[in-house]
């Protein structure tokens, strides 16, 4: 499955690179190398030395620098080498690529393509990430599948009342109310009223309530595979704000390809301060991820099938309006990526390179 280079990708969570130990994570199938200079500043940089490719994660950080742990190479910041034990001339060669990255509400991010296209107005809107109104646990989940198909499920909640019935679903309702489909800037916009059902057991750390309630879920899935979501419950029938028997959530989620066939999946959904405590966000964290645990087993039970009988085809249907959408951008920027990287042929005269092949 191929992805965007030109893009932000969550590489971590802040507290993942910690302070005076390297943190190796592959992404887009690169190795790379997430450490932390004197000043807490989070470095990037390939996880492989210049000198024998081994990869510097193994090595450890000292104040302002990397060293190798092979045979000690030492790169500042910048991915310069400083040090060559045993030589003293460095040749100007001896330098490991840095990647552009920041700490953005809580998510490590990395550029992946080319640097002077890194533009920090296209990083996402978690900004419940780092909120004092919003409280969560940050959630981690690798995943042996292309980042494709667990983007497609994230864009088709109708899954919520099958995949989910013990967890986030809890009515077949779900599927049968045809969710509002908006293209916004890099994405889609989903939103779904469910109205007059029962809570779904997901909800119960928070809100112990009997009734039937409204349900609403509101979200953005921006490029390169974000999703930025509002959602909640509400006495059914009262109007919005109308009644104290309310809850809301605030859900950040990204999916980052390691591999052409292996994703790293960041998430949180946060619920507001002022309502639970910590064993409240605990029991909410441990919903999550028992729901998101059934979306891997069966997206990675679906992958056995594709794998078995590939170019099978998908049968289009209603439900797939949002992926279709998000598919149809995605394979647009994709291909404006790729034509912007192709070097131009010169017209008229053609190559040697070219007539010799
Ligand atoms: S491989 Fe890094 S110092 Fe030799
Ligand atoms: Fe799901």
């Amino acid at each position: 499955m191929q992805a965007l280079r030109n893009a932000w990708y969550v590489a971590a969570w802040d507290h993942e690179v910690t302070t005076g130990a390297p943190f190796a994570r592959m992404i887009l199938g690169e190795p790379l190398v997430f450490w932390r200079n004197a000043s807490g500043e989070v470095i990037a940089f390939e996880d492989r030395c210049c000198h024998r490719q081994a990869p510097l994660s193994r090595g450890r950080v000292e104040g302002d620098s990397l060293r190798c742990g092979y045979h000690g190479l030492r790169f500042d910041s910048t991915g310069r080498c400083i040090e060559i034990p045993g030589a003293r001339a460095i040749p100007p060669r001896a330098r490991v690529q840095r990647f552009p990255v920041v700490v953005h509400r809580r998510w490590v991010m990395v550029w992946m393509g080319q640097e002077s296209a890194a533009d920090h107005a296209l990083l996402p809107g978690n900004f419940s990430c780092e909120h004092p109104d919003w409280r969560y646990r940050p959630g981690y989940l690798h995943y042996g599948t292309p980042w494709g198909l667990i983007a497609d499920n994230l864009l088709d909640f109708s899954h919520l009342s099958y995949v989910h019935a013990q967890t986030l679903g809890g009515t077949d309702r779900i599927a049968s109310v045809r969710p509002e489909v908006t293209r916004i800037q890099d994405g889609v916009r989903v939103s779904r009223f469910i109205p007059d059902v029962t809570l779904p057991p997901y909800f119960k750390p928070l809100w112990r309530y009997e009734g039937r309630v409204d349900r609403w879920q509101t979200y953005d899935f921006v490029l390169p595979a974000t999703l930025i979501m509002h959602s909640g419950a509400r006495r059914a029938g009262a109007a919005q704000g109308a009644t104290v028997d309310e809850v809301d959530f605030h859900s950040c989620q990204a999916l980052t390809p390691e591999t052409a066939d292996s994703t790293h999946y960041f998430f949180m959904e946060a619920h507001r301060s002022h309502q639970g405590d910590t064993s409240t966000t605990d029991g909410l964290y441990q919903g999550l991820l028992q729901a998101f645990e059934e979306d891997r087993q069966m997206i990675l039970a679906q992958l056995r099938n594709l794998r078995a009988r590939p170019g099978s085809p998908m049968l289009p249907l209603p439900m797939d309006e949002a992926l279709v959408r998000f598919q149809r951008l995605f394979q647009q920027r994709l291909a404006a990526e790729a034509a912007e990287s192709v070097p131009a042929k010169a017209p008229t005269e053609p190559s040697r390179e070219s007539s010799e092949h």
